[in-house]
C-alpha cells in the first residue's frame, strides 16, 4: 500500500505516479505498459509507472492524500484526508484548476447502506414477496425506503421493468397508485397472486378435484419430451387440464404457483441455476422420483405449496395493503411503449447487462400456463440486451471510455444494445416523470470486469438536466445474483461485485 499527496498534473490529467520505491510492491514484474482497473474502472499503467484512468480525472482535489492498494482485481484508491480538510482542499483546487465544474461537481456522493436495515419490513422474502423466485427481483426494502423517504400523498409510481411486480406490492402497502410493465407475461399472474385478499379455502377439496379431473391440457412446446420423462406427462396433462378448466379465478390464482413449482420439480431443470438447464444433479433428482410413489409425492407437494401461498397471503394482509389504482401490463415491450399519464416516481431495476435471460428462465412456466412456442420466441427476441436496437445517444464519458476499450465486436454489440436499449427507453419515458427517478442496478461484469452501469446512468441523466442526489450502495446478502466464480462463458475468474446500487435522480 502506498500513501501519497496528489499533484496538480495528476489531478488535471487523471493519473497517479507510483513512487519509485513502491513500484516493486505495486507493479512487481508486470511488463509495462499494461491494462488494469482502478476501483473497478478501466485503467492502464504506462511504461513510466504512471497509472492512468478517466475515473481519476478531477476525482480528488490537488493536495489530497490517498492510499493506493494493489489487489487481485487491480488497483484501489481511497481518500485518507478528513472530510473537513477535503472540503477546504476542494474549494482551493477548484479555484486553482477550474476543473471541478461540469460533470464531477454534478455527480452526487456514493454511500454504503444496508437497505434491509433502512425499512421496516420483517424480511426480504416475507409474505407474498417470497412467493416466486424471480431472478434479480427487488428486495422490497429498497422500494419501501424510497416511498418512506421521497413519496408524498397522491404520488403515482411507475416501474417499466417490473419483473414479478415487487414495486406494485410495496406501493399498495404504502397506499400509492402504480403502473407496471414487463416483457415477461408472468408479471400479471404473479402480481395478481401477490395481492390476493385472504379467503377461507377448502384445500383438501381442491386437491381432490385436481387429482380426479379428466380434463387435459398439452402445452404447445416441441421440447416437452426433452424436459420431462414420459412417465410424468399424462399426470401433468391432467392437472394442468383441470387448472385451465377452472371457473373460479380466485382458486385458479391460488393454485398457479404451487402447480408451476411442482411441475418444475418434476422436470429435468436444475432449479439452482439461473437459466433453464439440465444437469447431472437434476437428472438424478428425476431418476430418484421415478423410483418412488411419485404421484402421491406430486399431490403432497402441491398441497403443501398451496398452504404456504395461503399463509403468505394472510401475512401480506397483515401489512395493511390499500385499495389503490393499478395498471399492470405483462408481455409488453418497454422499448416501444409510451406513458399515457404523468408519473411522480419512476423506480425500476432494468436488466443488468447479460446477467440473466428472463424469458428463457420463465419459458417452462409460460408453456404450462398456456403461452405458445411462437409467442415465447417472439418475446425472447425483444429482450434486452439480446435484441437489435437503433443507436441512441448515451451522454456519459464513462460509457465512451469503456466502449473504446472493448476489443471484441460481439461484446461491443452487446454493450451498445444494452445501453441503447435501457437508456433509450428511460430517456423517452422520463419526459413524463417528475420529480424522481430511482434506478437500481448491479455492476454486472464484462470479461471479468464490473461495468459501472450506475455511474453511466447517473452521468447520462445529469446531462439531461436531472440532479444526481447520490448513489446508495447495497451489499447483496441473500440473493444468488452473482454466484459464478468462474464465468462459464468466458472461462475468466469473475469479478462481479456483490453490490447493487440505487441511483437517485431529481428533476430540478
Ligand atoms: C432486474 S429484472 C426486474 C425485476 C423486478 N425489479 C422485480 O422485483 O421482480 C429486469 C426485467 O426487465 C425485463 N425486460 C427485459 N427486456 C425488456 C423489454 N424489452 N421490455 C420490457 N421488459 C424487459 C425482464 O423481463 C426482467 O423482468
Amino acid at each position: 500500500m502506498v500513501s501519497k499527496f496528489l499533484k496538480k498534473m495528476e489531478v488535471l490529467q487523471g493519473f497517479i505516479c507510483i513512487p519509485t520505491k513502491s513500484r516493486p510492491e505495486l507493479i512487481g514484474n508486470t511488463p509495462l505498459p499494461c491494462v488494469t482497473t482502478l476501483n473497478g474502472n478501466p485503467a492502464r499503467l504506462d511504461k513510466y509507472g504512471r497509472l492512468w484512468s478517466p475515473f481519476l480525472k478531477g476525482k480528488f482535489p490537488i493536495g489530497y492524500q490517498v492510499h493506493l492498494v494493489k489487489s487481485e482485481q487491480g488497483f484501489q484508491i481511497e481518500p485518507i484526508t478528513s472530510k473537513l480538510e477535503s472540503a477546504v482542499l476542494r474549494i482551493e483546487s477548484r479555484s486553482e484548476t477550474g476543473l471541478f465544474g461540469a460533470r464531477e461537481k454534478m455527480l452526487g456522493e456514493e454511500r454504503k447502506v444496508l437497505f434491509r436495515n433502512l425499512a421496516n419490513l420483517p424480511s426480504t422474502t416475507y409474505a407474498t414477496f417470497g412467493l416466486y423466485r424471480y431472478p434479480a427481483k427487488f428486495i422490497p426494502h429498497v422500494i419501501a425506503y424510497v416511498l418512506e423517504n421521497y413519496a408524498q400523498s397522491c404520488m403515482k409510481v411507475f416501474d417499466p421493468f417490473a419483473g414479478c411486480g415487487t414495486v406494485g406490492v410495496v406501493s399498495r402497502i404504502y397506499g400509492y397508485d402504480y403502473e407496471l410493465w414487463d416483457l415477461n407475461p408472468l408479471l400479471e399472474t404473479l402480481h395478481s397472486v401477490a395481492t390476493l385478499e385472504p379467503k377461507k379455502v377448502d384445500v383438501k377439496k381442491l386437491l381432490h378435484q385436481l387429482a380426479t379431473s379428466n380434463e387435459e391440457f398439452v402445452p404447445k412446446w416441441s421440447r416437452l419430451y426433452y424436459w420431462f420423462p414420459q412417465e410424468f406427462l399424462p399426470l401433468l396433462y391432467r392437472v394442468w387440464g383441470f387448472y385451465h378448466s377452472m371457473d373460479d379465478e380466485y382458486l385458479k390464482l391460488l393454485l398457479t404457483i404451487p402447480l408451476v413449482k411442482t411441475t418444475r420439480y418434476f422436470s429435468y431443470d436444475d432449479m439452482q441455476r439461473q437459466k433453464l438447464s439440465k444437469s447431472p444433479k437434476s437428472e438424478q433428482r428425476v431418476n430418484l422420483l421415478l423410483t418412488c410413489d411419485w404421484k402421491t409425492k406430486f399431490f403432497k407437494m402441491v398441497e403443501q405449496e398451496t398452504e404456504k401461498v395461503i399463509k403468505r397471503i394472510e401475512d401480506h394482509w397483515m401489512l395493511s395493503p390499500k385499495q389503490t389504482e393499478a395498471i399492470v401490463k405483462g408481455g409488453v415491450d418497454t422499448l416501444s411503449m409510451n406513458l399515457t399519464e404523468e408519473k411522480d416516481i419512476l423506480i425500476t431495476s432494468p436488466p443488468y447487462l447479460q446477467s440473466h435471460e428472463y424469458i428463457r428462465q420463465a419459458k417452462m412456466d409460460l408453456f404450462w400456463l398456456g403461452h405458445s412456442e411462437d409467442e415465447v420466441r417472439k418475446l425472447s427476441k425483444l429482450e434486452i440486451p439480446y435484441r437489435d436496437v437503433e443507436p441512441q445517444p448515451v451522454h456519459s464519458e464513462t460509457f465512451s471510455s469503456w466502449r473504446g476499450e472493448i476489443e471484441e465486436n460481439h461484446m461491443r454489440k452487446l454493450f451498445d444494445r444494452y445501453f441503447w436499449g435501457v437508456l433509450g427507453a428511460l430517456t423517452r419515458l422520463q419526459e413524463k416523470v417528475s420529480p424522481y427517478l430511482f434506478l437500481f442496478v448491479g455492476r454486472a461484469s464484462m470479461r471479468g470486469r464490473p461495468v459501472p452501469i450506475d455511474r453511466i446512468f447517473a452521468e447520462h441523466f445529469v446531462e439531461l438536466g436531472w440532479v444526481h442526489e447520490g448513489t446508495l450502495i447495497d451489499t447483496i446478502v441473500a440473493r444468488r445474483m452473482f454466484s459464478y466464480r468462474i464465468n462459464p462463458a468466458t472461462k475468466l475468474k469473475d469479478r462481479r461485485t456483490p453490490v447493487e446500487n440505487l441511483v437517485i435522480l431529481r428533476k430540478p
